[in-house]
């Protein structure tokens, strides 16, 4: 960014994220790993700049590294069936002394508020608590794995209660069992079942392995189950151990109504930033529904549609309409959205007695033009205008003539406008006429 105008373009693209995210619980893991790792400040600020643009935060951290580092300075060997430690009462100890000592440690760093740093004036308020109920994982395969566990249940309307106030809950990779037990747990288990007891907007799993581009930007929870199944699409390579298991618990989530699951890579710089304030991102993102949607505006879409057409009435492009008239007029409009984010609409209002429709105020944001959503956009007015029964379709346009020409308008005059239309011809603005018989 060289230049003031850029920054402005940025900081205007990047206002319909923080618009859809504000209020919206993401629960993010990220592992014992990256902790240990110097650019742990960065992630911590990118926490903080998530948190002052009003996301409600769950973090839940690991603390393997440093729980074998404990063990081996104890001299305390331990036994893995399928991939889980054994969690004997001895190695509980080093548990225990691990996580707290980590999880103190990124309280620590969350509490900074160093003028002249990302963190000034931060204020974040942390917060934990026994929200993780767990029971034993059992004897596996003739071994008992003691105090190693699975959550059984996430204390939901506590959290809940914690988020509301403004406060970052930080959850570590233990859990409590009605019998006043410690349970050794996955951080990949706890963030995934407590995404899904938050029904949390977004599930981010950071990931230590450096490279997620064996997977696809986006994957449908449909194409994501096919992926894991090995039936993979010809587009896809076929996935490493370490990111099949993140994409399964992602997977899960989805299954189970968390919107999003985002698997990044841990090594880059601002990941999350990046992943979630950019169109492509630079992860992996596994959706419930496909992203992209042609629907219905609803009153909640103004500010997204505002912001999409502004510049293009502030160039003469499109004819001024305010706030309020866009919210009487809501009904009239179609989005077309991008996970959250309104990429282009349209509007038709009927002239039923004249039976003709006019297409008016479309529009696709000009980062996305020229793929095809304008003429997605058309056909679905042609269709609703159909479904009216009516046949005459027409718009007024000063800069896209050309465009509604390949599209099987044709040139007409203001003569052969709807009479209530023709009375609020401008004749100044001197808007080209064209109509499509459908
Ligand atoms: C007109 C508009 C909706 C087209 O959207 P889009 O998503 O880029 O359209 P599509 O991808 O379906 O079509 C792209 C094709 O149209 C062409 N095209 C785009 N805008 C054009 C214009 N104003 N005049 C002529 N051709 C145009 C592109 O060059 C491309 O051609 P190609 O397929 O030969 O490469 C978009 O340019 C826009 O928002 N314009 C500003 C608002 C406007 O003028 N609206 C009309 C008044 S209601």
């Amino acid at each position: 960014m060289n230049t003031p105008a850029e920054f402005v373009a940025w900081f205007r693209s990047v206002a319909p994220y923080i618009n859809a995210f504000r209020g919206k619980t993401f629960v993010i893991s990220f592992s014992g790993e990256m902790v240990t790792n110097a650019a742990f400040v960065d992630f911590i600020h990118d926490v903080n700049l998530l948190a002052s643009l009003g996301v409600r935060l769950v973090l839940v951290h690991g603390a393997r590294p440093q729980i074998q580092l404990r063990l081996d300075e104890s001299q305390l060997e331990t036994q893995t069936v399928m991939g889980m430690r054994v969690t004997d009462p001895a190695a509980l100890q080093c548990v225990k002394e691990s996580v707290g000592r980590v999880h103190h440690e990124i309280a620590a760093l969350l509490s900074m508020g160093l003028p002249n740093s990302p963190m000034a004036n931060a204020a974040i308020r942390v917060t934990s608590g026994n929200f993780v109920t767990a029971c034993p994982q059992g004897v596996i395969q003739g071994i008992d794995l003691m105090h190693t566990g699975k959550v059984r249940k996430i204390n939901a309307p506590a959290i809940h209660s914690r988020l509301e106030q403004g406060d970052v809950v930080l959850i570590s990779p233990l859990g409590y069992s009605p019998t006043g037990e410690i349970f050794n747990l996955t951080m990949e288990n706890v963030a995934t079942e407590t995404a899904i007891a938050l029904h949390a907007e977004k599930l981010i799993l950071l990931l230590d392995s450096a490279d997620t581009s064996v997977l696809p930007r986006e994957l449908t929870l449909p194409e994501s189950k096919l992926l894991l199944e090995n039936k993979t699409p010809a587009r896809v390579a076929p996935i490493p151990d370490a990111i099949r298991s993140s994409l399964q618990y992602a997977t899960k989530a989805c299954e189970l109504g968390v919107t999003r699951a985002h698997l990044v890579s841990r090594h880059i710089d601002g990941a999350i930033i990046q992943e979630l304030f950019t169109h492509d991102g630079i992860g992996c993102m596994i959706s419930q529904e496909t992203l992209q949607a042609l629907r219905k505006a609803r009153i909640d879409d103004v500010g997204g549609i505002l912001q999409l057409i502004e510049p293009l009435e502030a160039e003469g492009i499109l004819v001024r309409r305010g706030r309020e008239l866009l919210e009487i007029e809501i009904d009239r409009f179609t989005v077309l959205e991008h996970d959250g984010v309104i990429l282009g609409c349209a509007a038709l209002y009927p002239f039923p007695e004249e039976h003709a429709c006019e297409l008016a105020c479309l529009a696709i944001h000009p980062d996305y033009r020229d793929q095809g959503h304008g003429e997605r956009l058309l056909k679905h007015i042609e269709n609703k205008t159909i479904a009216q029964d009516i046949h005459k379709l027409f718009v007024l346009t000063t800069h896209a003539t050309h465009w509604f020409i390949e599209h099987g308008f044709n040139p007409a005059t203001p003569a052969e406008l709807p009479k209530a239309k023709q009375n609020l011809y401008n004749y100044q603005r001197r808007s080209k006429v064209l109509i499509k018989h459908l």
